[in-house]
């Protein structure tokens, strides 16, 4: 991809989105606009994966028809929000590999903290997807993208739902080679960190937490 950043402006998915915002849209109708919503991202992340050919007989004749080249790609949820996108990509791309990140934040410092790390091997020779529904501070994107590449990964992309001026702008600076594919850039962020006007906070509206 050559953007830094890519708005999926389809009127599917800022239908969905507009949905998904309204507080009074219930967790299993959120969780599944979130399935459907990342689906259609992961359609537009993927749009130039490199492609081969492969030998096939059809009913007809022989063809060199046109597959994905090179290793399965590996897409990487950040606790606990990631795994409401990461569900519906997978569906899309079911022999993807799968990779998990989780980060507190660290009250004294304020910093994030890793708390578990399990990505696939060869991160290297993968292109890698990491999905977090909400690009708030950048704070916990920066930092996942950090222990990604330190596991190997080069090749990074981020798909997000929505994303803040504040984390677009923090993610441009520390990793200015990962594109990053969204749905909507909000206003700004408010001072608990939440996305204006967002939708509140995706983990609790995905999984029904408070
Ligand atoms: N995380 C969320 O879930 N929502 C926000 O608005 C910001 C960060």
């Amino acid at each position: 991809m050559q953007e830094h950043l890519t708005i999926v402006t389809h009127p599917l998915v800022q239908h969905k989105l507009t949905i998904m915002r309204d507080k009074t849209t219930p967790t299993a109708h959120f969780r599944q606009l979130l399935r459907e919503i990342s689906q259609l991202l992961a359609y537009e992340i993927t749009r130039e994966l490199e492609m081969t050919t492969q030998r096939i007989e059809t009913p007809i004749q022989t063809m060199d028809a046109p597959v994905l080249a090179g290793k399965k790609l590996a897409l990487i949820s950040i606790l606990r929000a990631g795994n409401g996108l990461l569900d519906g990509v997978l569906e899309l791309i079911p022999s993807a590999r799968v990779g998990f990140v989780g980060l507190y934040r660290d009250e004294a410092t304020l910093k994030p903290v890793q708390y578990y790390f399990k990505v696939p091997t060869e991160l290297e020779d993968r292109l890698v997807i990491a999905v977090d529904p909400m690009l708030a501070t950048g704070n916990s994107s920066v930092a996942a993208i950090d222990l990604l590449k330190k596991a190997g990964a080069s090749n990074i992309r981020f798909m997000c739902l929505l994303a803040a001026p504040e984390g677009i702008a923090r993610m441009k600076e520390a990793h200015p080679d990962v594109p990053i594919v969204t749905a909507a850039v909000d206003e700004r962020l408010n001072e608990h960190g939440y996305i204006v006007p967002g939708l509140g906070d995706a983990g609790d509206r995905m999984f029904g937490t408070k």
